[in-house]
């Protein structure tokens, strides 16, 4: 029998799938809602043939030889999967896989959102009127810019930017600028967009979208010195993986109004904030729920499953992402 460990509850409708395919004996679930210390990690996985891992798990070597030779797949509930290290899991032949595309919308729709609330300052507004600090039409009260016509860079043009690039251009007839490592013609014809520099992005946009992998070479790639390049109306938004942010540096950026504002889903040391970012109005903060909509959270643990039942009926996962 299949031995599968979850390691902490997802919806449903996934696990109903596991069960289905493997038995209800197969599978265990983290029954407590929180994440598994790495005492805990290192016991739960052992003797299991595939774990359900989410982006909070470290899943290193250490993990990997915890749960032994038998492991075939790590199935990680969500798109990015810096939490695991791939070369390990080649090394031992244990498949990583992922899920992308459901969830796309879902977090294209957040960098918007997170786009909107700064520029528009709505949790400004929500704590003014919450604190009954609100006495009547004011003329200069809480203006903030203009989305329509402007112009926005998206820095990485998979999936989410590029949705978040056509959404903004035919939505709010905005101009798009990008920075990735292949031009983009599909892109580039439906939105007009045109491939730049990094610092060309960050010197014209008006609004910045981040939507990269965090990988060793996207590191910091947001330093001080291109925040330096932003203009004063810049808005910086960020829904991919904080550690591509110096956040340190996008607080004395933010302290010193070299910008805007910013928009912000995810932390460099997550669930850690920098410093000061509390404290600051030109901030608009979510706790990472970019993929948090009842439909891609039930899809993610769809596929999330189907990976498992695949990985371990010898057929290749849709969503491997070793090789
Ligand atoms: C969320 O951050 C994900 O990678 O799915
Ligand atoms: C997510 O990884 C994407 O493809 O944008």
């Amino acid at each position: 029998m299949a031995s599968i460990y979850v390691t902490r509850r997802i919806p449903e409708k996934g696990l109903l799938m596991l069960k289905e395919t493997f038995g209800d004996d197969a599978i265990e679930v983290n029954p407590d809602d929180r994440v598994l210390s790495r005492e805990e990690l290192l016991e739960k996985v052992q003797g299991r043939d595939a774990i359900l891992s989410l982006l909070t798990d470290k899943m290193d070597s250490e993990v990997m030889d915890a749960a032994g030779s038998q492991c075939k797949v790590i199935s990680n509930y969500a798109v990015g999967y810096n939490n695991i290290n791939l070369k390990a899991a080649t090394e031992r032949n244990i498949m990583v896989t992922n899920t992308p595309g459901v969830l796309t919308n879902a977090t294209a729709d957040m960098a918007i959102a997170l786009m909107f609330a700064v520029a528009r300052r709505i949790p400004e507004g929500d704590r003014f009127m919450r604190e009954k600090k609100y006495e009547g039409w004011a003329p200069m009260l809480l203006l903030g810019q203009q989305v329509t016509r402007k112009k926005l860079g998206i820095i990485g043009t998979g999936r989410i930017g590029s949705n978040i690039g056509r959404k903004m251009h035919k939505g709010f007839n905005m101009d798009i600028l990008y920075f990735d490592r292949n031009v983009k013609e599909e892109f580039e014809k439906d939105t007009n967009a045109t491939k730049v520099d990094l610092e060309t992005l960050c010197k014209e946009s008006d609004y910045i979208s981040i939507n990269l992998n965090y990988t060793p070479e996207t590191h910091h790639l947001i330093n001080e010195n291109l925040l330096n390049l932003m203009k004063e109306e810049a808005i910086l938004v960020n829904t991919a993986r904080g550690q591509i942010i110096d956040e340190d540096a996008l607080v004395q950026a933010l302290k010193d109004k070299k910008i805007f504002g910013a928009g912000l889903d995810v932390y460099e040391k997550e669930p850690k904030m920098a410093d000061g970012l509390e404290k600051l109005d030109n901030v608009v903060l979510a706790p990472h729920t970019g993929s948090a909509t009842c439909e891609a959270r039930t899809k993610m643990s769809e596929i999330a499953a189907q990976n498992i039942i695949d990985a371990l009926n010898d057929k290749k996962p849709q969503f491997l992402v070793t090789q």
